[in-house]
Order: C-alpha cells, then structure tokens, then sequence
C-alpha cells in the first residue's frame, strides 16, 4: 500500500492509516457531538466513508463556546472531474449549510503544473475554470464559497505563503514528501501554498478562527507540517475529517483520472457509462446458473460500493440489496442496469447546474 499526496497504490487498508498518520478514529461519541448541530447525521458520517479526523473535538469545543470555523479544501486540477471527487465535495456542502459557515476552495493550477512533466500552465489553469463548475453545480453557497486560484490569486497568498515557508526547512519537507534530488524546486516550496488557505480568514476579515478541512486522507502530509508551525505564526492549528477513496471501476484500487476506463467523469455521455458499468469488476460467478446457486461477494464488487458510497441513501434498501447477492437472487446484470440508470440520472442533473454554473462562476472568485 502507497498513499502520499501523489500517489495511492494498492489496497488501501484505513485502520492501519490511523495508526501509521497518527489521525484518531471518527468515534460514535464524536458523532453524537456532530448530530447536536446538525440534526441527521450525513450519509457519509454514518457509513464512515469520512473516518478519520485531526482535532474535530477541539473545533466543536470552541464551537460550542461561540467561536466559529471556516471550511477548507481545494482540488489539483489536472484533468476533468470525476464521481470521486464530489464525494468530499458532496459532504464539505452540508457543512456549509448546517453550520452557515464560509468554504475556501483552493484551485491548485499551480501545484498541478510543477508536478506534472506534461502539463502547461494554460492547460491546468483551464481545468481550473472546467472544475470550479462541477463544484459550483453541487449547490455551495455563492455568498459563503471563495474559490482561490492560485496562478490568479497569488497577491492573496504570498505573504502568508512566505511566513509558512520561512519555517519549515528542507529536511522536514523532504522526510514528509519524499523529496528527491531531481525533484524540482518549485515543487518542493510548493507546500506552502496549499498551508496558505488555511490561515487566509484571519487577514481578510480579522478574525482569528481554526479551519476544518475535509479532504481525502492522502493530502495529511500537508497538514502535519502545518499543524507544526501554525500556532508560532499565531494561528489555530488546522483541523481535519478525512474520507476515503472512492474505489474505480476495476479490482481494488481507487478511482484515478489516469484510469479512464475505470472511471466515471460527471462529462461522460450515457453510452459510455453504460460502457464503463457494464465492465465493471464485481464478485460475481463464471455462469448465471453458478450465481443463483451459491451467490456472489458483494464485499470486493465495484458497483456496490457505489450503491454504499452515493446511490442507495436508504440503508434498508442496501441491505436487501447485498442479501439478494449473497443469495444470488439478484445477478449483476441487474445490479449494472440500476446502477447506470441512477448514475446517468445523477449526471443529467448535474450537466444541467453545472452548464448553469457558467454564468455564476465570478461570484465564487475569492475578492480582495
Ligand atoms: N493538493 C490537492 C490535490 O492535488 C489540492 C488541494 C489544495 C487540496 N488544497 C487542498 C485538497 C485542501 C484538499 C484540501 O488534489
């Protein structure tokens, strides 16, 4: 198993990633705490698809005494979007609704174009616009929402930028990304921007107030180096929820943009999805016949894990669902068709506020 910033490999195994990050488990009491604020429990609490958390108490702590949080998290655009990506996305906008609280979106144009031999910035700096539109169409708040792209945007985060990179040096950056001698050295400043957002608030508004961040766990790095230096530049450390990954279309792994045929981007046409899905690794036997006699593992199929992830909200639903596999009552033809049906329906709609979000899009722009 690998899981850096730049890299997921292999099985991802979570409990062993709250040990070695040294994150805590999202535990029921904490949960119980959430709920007090925002009545259900998001589907995605629930299923503990976010798990894993840096500090949540302490920011529900200050919460509670009247001291409110920002929300933070942000997107490499190197490419166009996929279903994994609104995955977080999804969950960071119920936060913003149930505690009315701003989002800071970082548009990484620059990270996306050090890191990646091919890339140009007139390319990253694009998926930059093409993204925000996907994450606008999700229906975040235009008057609580600050997409900051930094190519664009760097008169806003430099100063900060340079407070944080005066003070981590060399060796912990390399010990914590791995750098090496033929990495370049915009890369390995680089860090520094993505630790800017995270202290933005205070200088535009004066208050001084912790950010929470809900990302996938892959990102932690950035924040261990930060949460290091954050309180000597008079900063709250920053917070964090951490999800898992959306697993792609194929056995194991997750959903990666550099695994087309395995993926489902929010601009594929319905054919292709069908295409994708009717693929699609599943646990299911060599013959119908085998299935309907023994059943098939609905614990390493693809397509369930969607129905876990997005598209069975009701748990009843769900269980049934697995227990018609299991029996083989239900085949995977079955499975694939529902499947692609709500996915398509999921991805019309979202077209549609996303062809929308065109005409909005500067109203989420961070202002000076
Ligand atoms: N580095 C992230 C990526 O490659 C982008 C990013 C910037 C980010 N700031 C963030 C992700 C904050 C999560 C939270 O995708």
């Amino acid at each position: 198993m690998v899981v850096t910033p730049w890299e997921v490999r292999g099985k991802v195994d979570y409990e062993r990633l709250i040990r070695e990050f040294g994150t805590q488990p999202l535990t029921e009491e904490l949960l119980k705490r959430v709920t007090k604020h925002t009545d259900a429990l998001h589907l995605q609490l629930q299923r503990r698809i976010f798990f894993s958390h840096r500090d949540l108490d302490s920011v529900l702590d200050l919460y509670e005494k009247g001291t409110k949080f920002v929300l933070y998290t942000g997107r490499g655009p190197s490419g166009p979007v996929h279903i994994g990506h609104l995955v977080p996305w999804i969950f960071t906008r119920s936060l913003q609704e149930k505690f009315n609280t701003r989002l800071y979106f970082q548009m990484t144009d620059d990270e996306k174009f050090l890191i990646d031999d091919d890339s140009s910035l007139k390319a990253t700096r694009n998926y930059a616009y093409e993204n925000a539109l996907d994450l606008i169409a999700l229906g975040f708040k235009p008057e609580n929402t600050f997409i900051i792209y930094d190519v664009e945007d760097i008169d806003l985060l430099y100063d900060i930028t340079l407070e944080v990179a005066k003070r981590i040096t060399y060796s912990t950056a390399r010990s914590s990304f791995g750098f090496q001698d033929s990495t370049n050295i915009g890369w390995i400043f680089w860090p520094a921007l993505q630790a800017a957002p995270c202290f933005i608030h205070k200088k535009l508004t004066g208050e001084n107030v912790p950010a929470l961040i809900p990302a996938a766990i892959d990102q932690d790095p950035y924040w261990r180096v930060t949460r290091d230096i954050a309180q000597k530049l008079g900063y709250h450390k920053p917070a964090q929820i951490h999800c898992r990954f959306l697993p792609g279309l194929g056995a194991g792994g997750k959903m990666s943009a550099s695994e087309p045929e395995t993926s489902i981007f929010t601009m594929d046409p319905p054919e292709l999805v069908k295409r994708k899905i009717w693929n699609a690794f599943t646990g299911g036997k060599g013959t119908a016949t085998e299935q309907r006699k023994t059943g098939a593992d609905p614990t390493v199929c693809s397509i369930f894990q969607y129905y876990y992830y997005l598209f069975e909200e009701d748990d009843r639903k769900l269980v049934e669902r697995e227990q018609e596999c299991k029996t083989g009552k239900i085949l995977c033809g079955e499975c694939k068709k529902d499947l692609t049906e709500k996915l398509n329906k999921f991805l019309e709609e979202h077209r549609r506020k996303r062809e929308k979000a065109k005409n909005v899009i500067e109203k989420y722009h961070i202002k000076r």
